[in-house]
């Protein structure tokens, strides 16, 4: 796999990061998760505004965001991705420097790594997934698409470990989103998503699930999604990346619309499948 590193692309056996990386022993950096339909890829011009936003806010500095998109399809034709389903990664860190927790002083230039890969979907769409909640028990800033991911992987663990696929956070009686996920309900025929706060990544894909169902007359709406109206929910589904739009057919081990993905969830899949294919990168 030839990766891409500091500025050159290189076999991923060859990239060297230092013990001193920030990312590595702060876990301060940031990182994008895009991905290819056909070649082509979806949404590229929002991950490099999320990435722009993601540092802004952890004031790292020194990185010409704008390269990253052909960085980006360099990667893809470099690994014979040009007409596969693929996913790229790009990460950012604050850099190498001795261990302070201030930022280093004089500033050092950041880390920036990059993947391409091919993509295989684990799990089928056409039976939806299921899923349990969780506590919320990351900090404060989940706005921020952090490495620093370790309540994320905790509780994708338990979701592993209970057999299935995604772990919902809840906190303070609100189902936010999942471990690598948006999330949605159907209530009363409406499509619900929890509004943008600190406490929910504003997801690439609940954007455009959410643009599909304002030109599409699906009645959507941003407003908290209360853990006791869950069993009330006609349907669950998550959105993102590399989940696209999928059913939670099975919650906490209760059947959610009757344990198949339900209509609207199933036409919104429809929908994005249909955009994400379509000419815009
Ligand atoms: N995860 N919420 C969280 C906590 C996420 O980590 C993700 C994405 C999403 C969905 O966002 P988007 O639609 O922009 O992919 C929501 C990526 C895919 C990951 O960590 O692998």
């Amino acid at each position: 796999m030839i990766t891409y590193f500091n500025g050159t692309f290189v076999p991923k056996d060859d990239v060297r990061v230092s013990p001193d990386d920030r990312g590595f022993l702060f876990g301060d950096g940031v990182y994008e998760v895009a991905r290819t339909y056909g070649g082509k890829l979806f949404a590229l011009d929002r991950h490099l505004a999320r990435l722009r936003y993601s540092l802004d806010q952890l004031r790292i500095r020194g990185t010409d965001v704008d390269r990253l998109g052909d960085v980006c399809r360099e990667l893809l034709r470099q690994n014979d991705l040009g007409s596969r389903d693929a996913v790229v990664y790009l990460q950012v860190t604050r850099g190498a420097a001795p261990r302070t927790h201030a930022f280093p002083s004089p500033a050092v230039g950041p880390t920036v790594y990059g993947y391409a890969a091919p993509i295989t979907p684990k799990f089928d769409p056409g039976k939806g997934v299921a899923a349990i909640t969780v506590p919320d028990t990351r900090w404060a800033r989940c706005d921020i698409k952090s490495v620093s991911l370790v309540a994320n992987c905790l509780a994708n663990q338990q979701a592993a470990e209970a057999g299935v696929f995604e772990a919902i956070f809840v906190r303070d009686g609100v189902a936010l989103e999942g471990s690598h996920t948006s999330f949605f309900a159907v209530i009363g025929g409406e499509v619900r998503t929890v509004p943008l706060t600190n406490y929910v990544l504003p997801g690439i894909t609940r954007g455009v699930v959410l643009e599909l169902c304002r030109s599409n007359g699906i009645p959507a709406k941003e407003a908290p999604i209360f853990a006791h109206q869950l069993n009330q929910a006609e349907e669950l589904f998550l959105a993102g990346t590399t989940t696209e739009v999928l059913a939670a057919v099975q919650l906490d081990g209760r059947a959610v619309a009757g344990g198949r993905p339900g209509p609207i969830t199933s036409r919104l899949r429809e929908l994005f499948c249909t955009f994400s294919s379509g000419p815009a990168e």
